[in-house]
């Protein structure tokens, strides 16, 4: 079962990313965690990928297409995987394809521009290794202190400033056109609308109903 998620920045990939997780025992590969962790630890990559980040750009293809085929080959992807951030760009789809890898659903976040700026500024993520939970002030139960579920210490992302956020948004809009229409052709692409009514349980719930018509098993 392999799954990319196509969402612009705060569309929720990685919310549901984690209810998907929990059901199909699939790893989700966020590649903006895999950078992040990069650049906490000081790595080579980390070092380039900083100044990226930080400024919402994206990284170049090469670099990320690398780090995913490395990804994509260790144990833990043999049943599948979730790609939530990849592919980004239209070359960084082709890649894919061209690495015979072939896609079982491309699931995209429909989300209105206005729902997106108001999530990212109350997102807190959990820095718990287990847990990472994505938790927004909206959400019942959230404290400012520690995460409510694991009590490990919540930050606040760096790219989550209005000039960061902006330029992600630019690049969303200007390369994803083109990513669905690819994945589109192929017949693999399912699109939802997210209204401001719906919160992660509710996507995941179209989603996951998809994902049954589809074929797909529960661990
Ligand atoms: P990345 O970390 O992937 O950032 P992003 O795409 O900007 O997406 P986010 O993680 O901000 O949002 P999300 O869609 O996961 O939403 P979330 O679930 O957290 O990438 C960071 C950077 O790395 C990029 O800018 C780029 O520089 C680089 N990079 C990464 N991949 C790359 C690639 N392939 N090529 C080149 N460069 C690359 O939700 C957001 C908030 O909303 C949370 O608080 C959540 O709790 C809340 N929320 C979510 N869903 C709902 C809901 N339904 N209702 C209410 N609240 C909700
Ligand atoms: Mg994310």
């Amino acid at each position: 079962m392999k799954l990319i998620l196509i969402a612009p920045s705060g569309g929720g990939k990685g919310s549901l990313a984690d209810l998907i997780v929990k059901d199909y025992n699939i790893p989700n590969i966020s590649t903006g965690d895999i950078l992040r962790e990069h650049r906490k630890n000081g790595t080579e990559l980390g070092k380039i990928a900083d100044k990226y980040i930080n400024d919402g750009i994206l990284v170049p293809d090469n670099v990320m297409i690398d780090i995913i085929k490395d990804r994509i080959a260790k144990k833990d992807c043999n049943n599948g995987y979730i790609l939530d951030g990849f592919p980004r760009t239209l070359n960084q789809a082709v890649a894919l394809t061209d690495a015979g890898i072939k896609i079982d659903s491309v699931v995209e976040l429909d989300v209105a521009e206005n729902l997106i700026v108001e999530r990212l500024a109350g997102r807190w993520t959990c820095e718990g290794k287990e847990c990472g939970f994505n938790w927004n002030e909206r959400f019942e139960g959230f404290t400012a202190d520690s995460c409510a579920t694991c009590k490990s210490p919540i930050f606040q992302r760096e790219d989550d400033k209005p000039e960061a956020i902006r330029k992600r948004l630019a690049n969303y809009s200007n390369n994803s056109r083109a990513i669905l229409d690819y994945y589109k052709d192929q017949g693999t692409l399912f699109s939802v609308t997210v209204t401001p009514d719906f919160m992660p349980k509710d996507t995941y719930k179209v989603v996951d109903k998809h994902f049954t018509k589809l074929g797909f098993k529960k661990k």
